[in-house]
């Protein structure tokens, strides 16, 4: 569904191939239809691809929850259920936990003794979150954050890694951190780790119930599991154009936050609805009416494939371990090639 271009300069097109994905994603809440259109379809999309492994951050998670981690600890598995219900699949890609995998504080901590604290200290996203935010994260943990996120990626070779536009000054850094690596520390002549690339999603930005971005703390989301009464009772809440007074009055779709909604659910009816809202011969409850049942009829088979997961209740451990399993094995080469070009050897022989 969604289309992925790569960020970066001109590229060969060794470059261009790719050849194995990683992403991560915190669970911190319920997801909402944003994370469904925006990027759980693009990984279901990618694990058909390219070799997938699919992350839960919740060590990043740690960076704010540390005060009450096994608050954010239990969205794990419904999160995992998410993924699985949107078609992320445990026999294409890898699924796993990434505290259930040693290696990546084992090699966050290697990568954070050459990191210069200036990279780390002119992130964006670092200052950004520290001026909106009522949490105390003056933390060595917060500050390493995309130190951690650089061994998540290179400690599977990823070559590409699908973010949203706000996670790039981590991947940028990912870069540099591993350029520094393979600078400092070539084995036999060759590069240690992988220089890896952004794929952005296409889709554009969820909008939600107010019109602003889609997000959890505006408290504007349309919920993954929402059942069909709430998500009726929420869409019919939502702002339309707010110059449409009366019925009669004609409509600017291209102000209407519900139109945006039929590019993702109901692209077909978007010519019909633009001439009926712009001559006013379509109202904003028939308007959607429409789509409710267009975004009910999409996320009819995700809620029933949710019900059945929950009927098996070892499922998502199994999955979860297996993954770890095979991301560790993984991960684990990776480790050890790091620790051989730095001549970290077991031996101590005089
Ligand atoms: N920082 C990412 C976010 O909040 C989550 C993340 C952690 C991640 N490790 C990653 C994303 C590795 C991509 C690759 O969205
Ligand atoms: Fe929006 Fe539809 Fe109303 Fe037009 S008719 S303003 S597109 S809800």
């Amino acid at each position: 569904m969604a289309e992925s271009r790569v960020a970066g300069s001109v590229q060969t097109e060794d470059e261009k191939k790719i050849r194995r994905i990683l992403s991560g994603m915190q669970a911190t809440g319920e997801l909402h239809i944003g994370h469904y259109l925006g990027v759980l379809t693009n990984f279901a999309k990618l694990q058909n691809e390219a070799e997938c492994f699919f992350m839960v951050a919740n060590l990043h998670s740690l960076t704010t929850f540390y005060p009450n981690y096994h608050d954010a600890h239990r969205f794990i598995a419904p999160m995992i259920s998410d993924w699985l219900a949107a078609g992320i699949s445990p026999e294409k890609a890898t699924i796993f936990v990434q505290s259930d995998v040693s290696e990546h504080a084992e090699l966050s901590q290697l990568f954070a003794m050459f990191t210069p604290l200036s990279w780390l200290e002119r992130n964006p996203t670092y200052k950004d979150k520290q001026a909106n935010t009522d949490k105390d994260i003056e933390t060595l943990g917060f500050l390493g954050y995309p130190v951690l996120q650089a061994a998540d990626i290179t400690l599977y070779d990823a070559t590409h890694v699908p973010i949203g536009e706000d996670q790039l000054p981590h991947l940028e850094l990912t870069r540099e951190i591993a350029r520094r690596f393979n600078h400092y520390y070539p084995l036999d002549g060759k590069n240690v780790l992988t220089i890896p690339q952004a794929i952005l999603s296409s889709y554009p930005k969820v909008v939600g119930l107010d019109g602003r971005k889609m997000s959890k703390s505006y408290n504007n989301s349309i919920l993954l599991n929402d059942d069909t009464p709430t998500l009726t009772k929420k869409m019919m809440s939502m702002k339309t154009d707010t110059a449409r007074v009366h019925r009669t009055d004609p409509g600017n779709p291209d102000n209407c936050p519900v139109f945006s909604y039929y590019d993702f659910f109901a692209p077909d009816l978007k010519a019909e609805v633009d001439v009926g809202c712009r001559n006013a011969t379509l109202g904003c409850v028939d308007c959607k009416k429409q789509i409710i049942t267009r975004m009910d009829k999409t996320l009819v088979p995700f809620r029933e494939k949710r019900k059945e997961l929950a009927n098996d209740k070892n499922k998502i451990n199994e999955i979860l371990s297996s993954g770890a399993k095979k991301a560790q094995k993984v991960a684990q080469t990776t480790i050890q090639r790091v620790k051989d070009a730095l001549g970290m050897f077991s031996d101590y022989k005089l």
